[in-house]
């Protein structure tokens, strides 16, 4: 009885910890946008294609991998075997490339939560808001190290358990709320052309770079191929089952993403006519679509409140898990302490992440292979680094 109850806590404790790794900005943020841009339905189609298939094998094998080694990343590949041992570097490297740059996105969140507290919601709705906020100076930084700062106290302060727990009850809120959000967008009118674009599938806007986006999104939204769910695996007992865990995250991880994509695409179409132009906004779709959702529905400053708040949350828990996967890196490799190696991540994250966010304004003129600041580093990290390790994980485990 008392063995079957720790086992029931251990696995649900397991569960939550890795859905507030995977639940974030991928799912609220980068979903929506890549599916509006990347064809609709058909980007949909192949990110569900790779999620039942190859996001879950590649989960299952982190998690396996952590669970035989009870190593961290770093050292997990090198210890199955000497000839992998880079592996684990290379794994370390993608969160080392994806924290700034989410502190940033994390700090936008942070002053969208702000300007619905204080009322502002018309004035967040209007085209030019958004653009003219990111490319100010002083403020997008300001809330960018508001947010980076807050990742780092909770690692510093070794309180990352607890925010776990938290999320136990974020979630549930968050799923409601996004499900009220979705039901009141659908329901306005022009929504329908967005509904069909999103759910059915146009072979017409296949390609390579919708499959590629797909994949990378996978990567990203499911915390896979940067060592994260290595991690968590290795406090996973013998007796817990990896497949039906890993079930669970999936589903709730992707019911998310869905969500957030049936409420933003068809907001798109509602709100902004659902051109090219429109779908194609990349980044900044969520934060110049739902403004203009919130302005429109009743106690609009309210619900928006709340939903930048959960989503604040959600963003936090998740980049939490990032910078995590860098500081045990280090920990473990140069034996530096945890502390020393927080405020070494967190100095770090500054000085990328303040690039990344003038990259928007006064380094607009910067790009690098025809990628601003912050997409480069979103195009590394989703599109070239992860798919490498990924794919070397599953052939790792294979020898
Ligand atoms: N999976 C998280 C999200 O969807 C982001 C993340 C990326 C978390 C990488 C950990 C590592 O927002």
């Amino acid at each position: 009885m008392e063995k079957n109850r720790s086992n029931f806590t251990g696995s649900i404790g397991f569960i939550f910890a890795a859905a507030s790794s995977a639940v974030g900005l991928g799912n609220l943020w980068r979903f929506p946008y890549l599916a509006a841009k990347y064809g609709g339905g058909i980007f949909l189609l192949a990110y569900l294609i790779l999620a039942v298939t190859f996001g879950f094998a590649l989960m299952v094998t982190e998690i396996a991998i952590g669970r035989k080694t009870r190593l961290s990343p770093m050292e997990a590949f090198g210890s199955l075997n000497k000839k992998w041992k880079w592996l684990g570097k290379l794994t370390t490297l993608v969160p080392v490339l994806i924290l700034p740059y989410y502190c940033v996105i994390g700090g936008w969140v942070t002053k969208y939560g702000a300007v619905m507290l204080s009322g502002a919601v018309s004035e967040s709705a209007n085209d030019s808001y958004f653009p003219s906020f990111i490319s100010s100076t002083v403020s997008p930084l300001v809330f960018f190290l508001i947010f980076a700062l807050l990742v780092a106290i909770i690692i510093f302060l070794g309180v990352n358990k607890g925010i776990e727990k938290f999320s136990k009850l974020l979630m549930p809120l968050l799923l409601v709320l996004t499900i009220g959000l979705t039901v009141f967008v659908l329901t306005r009118k022009g929504a329908g052309a967005g509904v069909a674009y999103y759910l059915k599938p146009d072979f017409a806007n296949l390609s390579i770079k919708t499959i590629l986006a797909a994949l990378g999104q996978l990567f990203f939204s499911m915390s896979l191929a940067m060592g994260i769910m290595i991690t968590y695996g290795s406090y996973v007992r013998k007796e817990d089952n990896i497949e039906k865990s890993v079930r669970q995250i999936e589903m709730f991880d992707t019911l998310i993403a869905f969500l957030a994509g049936l409420m933003i695409v068809p907001a798109v179409f509602a709100y902004s006519g659902g051109d090219a132009d429109a779908l194609g906004k990349g980044p900044s779709l969520m934060f110049v679509t739902l403004p203009k959702v919130f302005n429109e529905m009743p106690f609009g400053s309210v619900v928006g409140a709340l939903f930048f708040i959960l989503v604040f949350f959600a963003a936090l828990t998740s980049a939490v898990s990032v910078m995590e996967a860098i500081v045990a890196g280090i920990d473990d490799k140069y034996k530096t302490g945890r502390k020393k190696a927080t405020v070494i991540v967190f100095l770090y994250a500054v000085a990328i992440g303040v690039l990344c966010s003038l990259g928007f304004g006064v380094l607009s003129n910067i790009t690098i292979i025809g990628f601003g600041i912050l997409d480069f580093l979103d195009f590394m990290s989703n599109s070239v680094l992860m798919p490498i390790v990924g794919m070397l994980t599953c052939i790792v485990i294979g020898f």
